[in-house]
């Protein structure tokens, strides 16, 4: 609260002889003032030039003072500018009706230059401190907005690199989990999950293989074909996945435990790590399930080459022994056929 401006002040009176008393009062004491002659021309100055304080006549032809001030109270612009009624009445039912309308304070007429003083003034440093809280605030309200989106941005961050941690190995990674991503965001508002779920899965989804760090090179990276031993090996990765995404309040990383856990479950009960069936697999499970596939298909791998999108969507969508059409929950296979050129679109746009 340092040196500030001259306080204005809005002086309503449809008599001259007050306004001009009232004014020469305040110039003394080196306050600005404008002046209006009814309650009308009092409102609509006030909302143009949001004056420091009004002192306000009661009795004036048209718009009298309460309504005048019940009408400043009520606009949300000019609802905190102290209101000081200046009357002659001093019966106690006038007194009411202007604290009803919402006035501060009260003056009387003839009005004692003193008691104007002390009312105006004291009126004013409350304007002033609440003017100065409800900035602060703005303040506040601001700098906690921008420390939440760096936060964000930051956590956001973390899971990104840990994701192409764990997928260092095996994986193109960063254009892999940018697709992985946006293949499962767009299928999950597809099948009409809103924005924000979707998005929350957007950022989850391709946590799901961090299992695999746990996963031995030697299996993880080999060229050809894995044993049965080896295989049983690999099955691990999404119960190691969920191990290490369970039991956090994040509902990102909630997300992609449920990602991590159900991605290779299969709608016919053939898939692994619980062998869950139909509608006992949870529908991130559900749609990782034909997205992953569509992605490793499409890529080359230490086991495989890349295929193209022809031949992927004929594995996903006519079998080929390994993948069946019976892995896939029926409408979302059907989601998949459907818009199977925008996950084209995603892969050719976000290839190495
Ligand atoms: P991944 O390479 O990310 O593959 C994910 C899923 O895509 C596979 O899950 C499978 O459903 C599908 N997929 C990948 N390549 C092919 C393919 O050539 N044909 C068909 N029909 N589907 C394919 P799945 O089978 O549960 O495998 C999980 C992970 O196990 C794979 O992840 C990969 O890391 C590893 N893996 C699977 N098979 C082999 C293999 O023959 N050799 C090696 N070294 N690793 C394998
Ligand atoms: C992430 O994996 O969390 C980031 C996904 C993205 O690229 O937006
Ligand atoms: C990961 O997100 O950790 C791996 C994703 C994948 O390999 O499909
Ligand atoms: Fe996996």
């Amino acid at each position: 609260m340092s040196e500030r401006p001259k306080k204005k002040i809005l002086i309503v009176d449809d008599e001259d002889r007050n306004l001009r008393l009232l004014s020469l009062i305040l110039s003394n004491y080196g306050y600005d003032f404008v002046a209006a002659r009814n309650g009308a021309e009092a409102v609509e100055t006030a909302c143009k030039l949001l004056p420091d304080l009004v002192l306000l006549d009661i009795m004036m032809p048209g718009m009298d003072g309460y309504e005048a001030c019940r009408r400043l109270k009520a606009d949300g612009l000019t609802a905190h500018i102290p209101v000081v009624m200046v009357t002659a009445l001093e019966d106690r039912e006038s007194k009411l009706k202007g604290l009803e309308a919402g006035a501060n304070d009260f003056l009387s007429k003839p009005v004692d230059s003193s008691e104007l003083m002390v009312r105006v003034r004291n009126l004013l440093k409350v304007k002033e401190f609440e003017d100065y809280l409800a900035h602060h605030n703005t303040i506040l309200a601001e700098q906690v907005q921008e420390k939440t989106k760096e936060l964000r941005e930051s956590y956001i961050d973390t899971i990104y690199r840990l994701t192409l941690a764990a997928e260092y190995k095996d994986e193109d990674t960063a254009s892999h989990i940018r697709r992985i991503s946006l293949y499962t965001r767009f299928l999950a508002k597809t099948m009409g999950f809103t924005d924000e779920q979707a998005d929350i899965m957007l950022y989850a989804s391709p946590m799901h293989d961090v299992g695999k760090i746990g996963i031995p090179d030697s299996v993880l990276l080999k060229p050809g074909g894995l044993t049965s031993e080896e295989w049983e090996i690999m099955k691990t990765h999404p119960h190691i996945g969920g191990r290490i995404l369970e039991r956090s309040n994040s509902p990102i990383i909630k997300s992609a435990n449920i990602f991590a856990l159900n991605h290779h479950e299969r709608w016919d009960g053939s898939g692994y790590p619980a062998g869950l069936k139909g509608e006992a697999i949870p529908i991130e499970g559900r749609i990782l399930n034909i997205v992953d596939q569509y992605d490793a298909l499409r890529s080359r791998r230490p086991y495989k080459p890349a295929f193209d999108h022809k031949k992927t969507f004929d594995i996903i969508t006519k079998g080929d022994g390994r993948t069946m059409p019976s892995h896939f929950a029926p409408d979302i296979l059907q989601a998949f056929q459907d818009t199977q050129a925008e996950l084209e679109r995603i892969f050719e746009e976000h290839k190495d």
